[in-house]
């Protein structure tokens, strides 16, 4: 089991917000791929998106180990999310060398209801802690940084890995998108159900208190 402990996440507080970097490092108990108690600490920061970036994120976004869980965007739609400011797209780095791990999009950070969406998390190598470190660095940002009542996403009901993360890492199911989305599965069609999940800003300061943020 992951201990519930991340040390203090570290802001760049003095750049513009859409260019601070997002960085913790965390404790990474044995988990699936772990074979000892201790392991080393994840790694893991989050830097803005550049448009040199985007080979990177579409190659990411259509990876057959990724593909059954999203709904793959166009390139340009990725553009845009990059320079529109209701957007924040960040590439994560991770490990030793900060090597390039994935993506994650917000949507809503200029919403007026104060509800910003998680609305992608992609990240590879699986397994290594990197999904743990990385929502509880969003969770910051969109409480802490864009004030945040409600951070919400949706997940795809096949999708164990991360319903099982976004669980444990304190979301509430609020409801159910019944046979929302089309999938292929083994060259059959079908729908699946998307799960909404979300936080409120209230439920963050709790698990702050607690230390279960760290
Ligand atoms: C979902 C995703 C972001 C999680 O990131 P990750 O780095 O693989 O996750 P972590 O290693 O931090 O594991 C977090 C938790 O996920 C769950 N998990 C991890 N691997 C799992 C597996 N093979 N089966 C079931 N649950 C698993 C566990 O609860 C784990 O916590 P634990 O190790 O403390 O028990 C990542 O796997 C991913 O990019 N998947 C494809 C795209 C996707 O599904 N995005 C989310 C769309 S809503």
């Amino acid at each position: 089991m992951r201990a519930a402990i991340v040390r203090p996440v570290a802001l760049l507080a003095q750049a513009p917000r859409s260019e601070r970097e997002y960085a913790a490092e965390c404790p990474r108990p044995a988990g699936h791929n772990a074979c000892a108690m201790t392991a080393p600490p994840t790694r893991l920061r989050l830097r803005p998106t550049m448009l040199s970036d985007l080979d990177y994120v579409v190659g990411v976004e259509v990876d057959a180990h990724n593909l059954p869980f999203i709904t793959p965007w166009e390139r340009m739609q990725h553009e845009g999310a990059v320079r529109f400011p209701d957007f924040r797209h960040f590439i994560v780095e991770a490990g030793e060398d900060y090597e390039r791990a994935g993506f994650v999009i917000l949507q809503g950070c200029r919403n007026p209801h104060r509800s910003v969406e998680l609305k992608r998390i992609v990240l590879q190598p699986k397994g290594q802690g990197y999904g743990r470190a990385c929502v509880r660095l969003l969770k910051r940002m969109a409480f802490s940084d864009l004030s945040a009542h409600r951070f919400w996403l949706d997940v795809k009901q096949l999708n164990s890995r991360a319903l099982a993360l976004y669980a444990s890492e304190g979301f509430v199911e609020e409801g159910r998108l019944r046979e929302s989305v089309r999938v292929t599965i083994n060259g059959a069609d079908g729908y699946d159900t998307l799960i909404v999940m979300a936080m409120l800003d209230r439920e963050y300061q709790a698990r702050v208190a607690l230390g279960q943020e760290g």
